[in-house]
């Protein structure tokens, strides 16, 4: 045990291991059989063949089991207060989904208290990482005021390095009769609140949120600022979100489920990554976003949650995986590696996502012999253990 890196702990017995690196026939999920992979210092030290396994301080077992390398989620929204599961219910009775009840979580937001937020975060977290999930972007936006956009981000900041401002999530209530007001504020005093907490600038361009010119001024400003570009694009109907995203060199443009053909090219042409969030499809009862079409013209697709209490209140990357490949036309390997790798790509991360030397150990273990078990057995809790930074989580 060397003293700078901390013990070091063997994975062993990993009958495949999911490393999103080229490797021989690995196909594009760098599949490896019979491997082992040694931790030092939180970092993936070294992967090889099992039996030629290096000695270790501590060692699991994986008992022929699959590793992969830990969901990356790169979309969600978790700091809020209360939840809409009437809104659900009646969307469940034929109601459309709208955005419209954002405002109401906005209002239980505002009236809640740090420990509230910080509690309900914290929850969700705990949610996800027991689902596999390792890395998590976590947006403001229930706040839209100066102060609660800004405690919002702070409190996101205790759970992640990947903070999103989204003080243009709806125009609210107080500014309804001048958005254009609403839009100043944010890009003034709201974005210099955010700022010390943020490292994403994102907003909801769409019909009865914010246009493109409003979209445009916010995200140009943010980025001269610093922060990097993510944008919810084309979710509720066609528009100009994607291109808009495209244009900005943003490093995702999220859901993309009304797509014309330019809207794909222009994906395919660029680096930014299509972040799909079929949850969201799943709980407003909509039609799924076409990932084959974007997969077939060389589009970069990604797969997040977009946990929020509206329009998907699930925190889990599996489900999420299992709705890719029976409703959006994904191989099981190609949903597996937008969930890690592609994932990653949308966070502008190259450390996470992959299993390789040098990268961050994030990893998990399942309870089957295979990435395929994923959607194969949807709903199954197939998370056996969790290592993050190197360090098994309590399950
Ligand atoms: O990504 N579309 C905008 N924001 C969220 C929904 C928020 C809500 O309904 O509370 C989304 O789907
Ligand atoms: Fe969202």
């Amino acid at each position: 045990m060397s003293a700078q890196s901390g013990p070091s702990l063997l994975i062993d017995n990993i009958g495949e291991l999911v490393t999103n690196e080229p490797y021989g026939e690995g196909g594009p999920l760098g599949l490896r059989r019979h491997a082992a992979l040694l931790v030092e210092g939180g970092r993936v030290a070294w992967i090889g063949p099992a039996k030629y396994a290096p000695a270790a301080d501590g060692r699991i077992d994986a008992e022929g089991a699959a590793v992969l390398p830990g969901f990356v989620d790169s979309h969600s929204h978790l700091v809020f207060a209360g939840d809409r599961a009437p809104e659900f219910a009646a969307r469940m009775a034929g109601q459309p989904y709208t955005g419209g009840g954002i405002r109401t979580t906005v209002g239980a937001t505002r009236a809640a208290s740090d420990d509230t937020l910080r509690a309900n975060v914290s929850r969700l977290r705990v949610e996800a990482l027991r689902q596999g999930t390792t890395t998590i972007e976590i947006k403001s936006g229930y706040g839209l005021s100066v102060a609660d956009e800004a405690r919002s981000l702070r409190i996101a900041g205790e759970f992640t390095a990947e903070t999103t401002f989204l003080g243009a999530h709806v125009v609210p209530a107080e500014y309804a009769d001048r958005p254009d007001d609403y839009v100043g504020l944010v890009c003034g005093p709201m974005l210099r609140a955010a700022l010390p907490y943020a490292r994403w600038i994102d907003v909801f361009c769409e019909r009865g949120a914010f246009d493109a010119d409003h979209a445009r001024a916010i995200l140009t400003v943010g980025q001269a600022a610093g922060l990097g570009v993510r944008l919810h694009a084309n979710q509720l109907g066609p528009g100009p979100g994607v291109r808009l995203a495209v244009e900005l060199g943003a490093a995702s443009a999220d859901h993309c489920t009304h797509l014309s053909d330019a809207d794909v090219e222009a994906l395919a042409g660029s680096a930014t990554v299509a972040t799909l969030l079929p949850g969201a499809e799943f709980s407003t009862r909509s039609p799924y976003p076409d990932a084959r079409r974007l997969l077939d013209a060389g589009a970069v697709v990604a797969l997040a949650t977009d946990c929020n209490p509206g329009s998907s209140y699930t925190s889990s990357m599996p489900f999420c995986i299992a709705l890719a490949v029976r409703e959006m036309r994904m191989t099981p390997a190609e949903a597996v590696w937008a969930a890690t790798a592609g994932g990653a790509r949308a966070l502008r991360r190259d450390d996470i996502g992959v299993l390789r030397r040098g990268a961050r150990a994030d990893l998990t273990i399942l309870d089957a012999p295979s990435h395929l078990h994923l959607a194969y057995r949807p709903g199954v809790p197939l998370i056996r253990q969790v290592l993050h930074n190197g360090v098994p989580q309590c399950q």
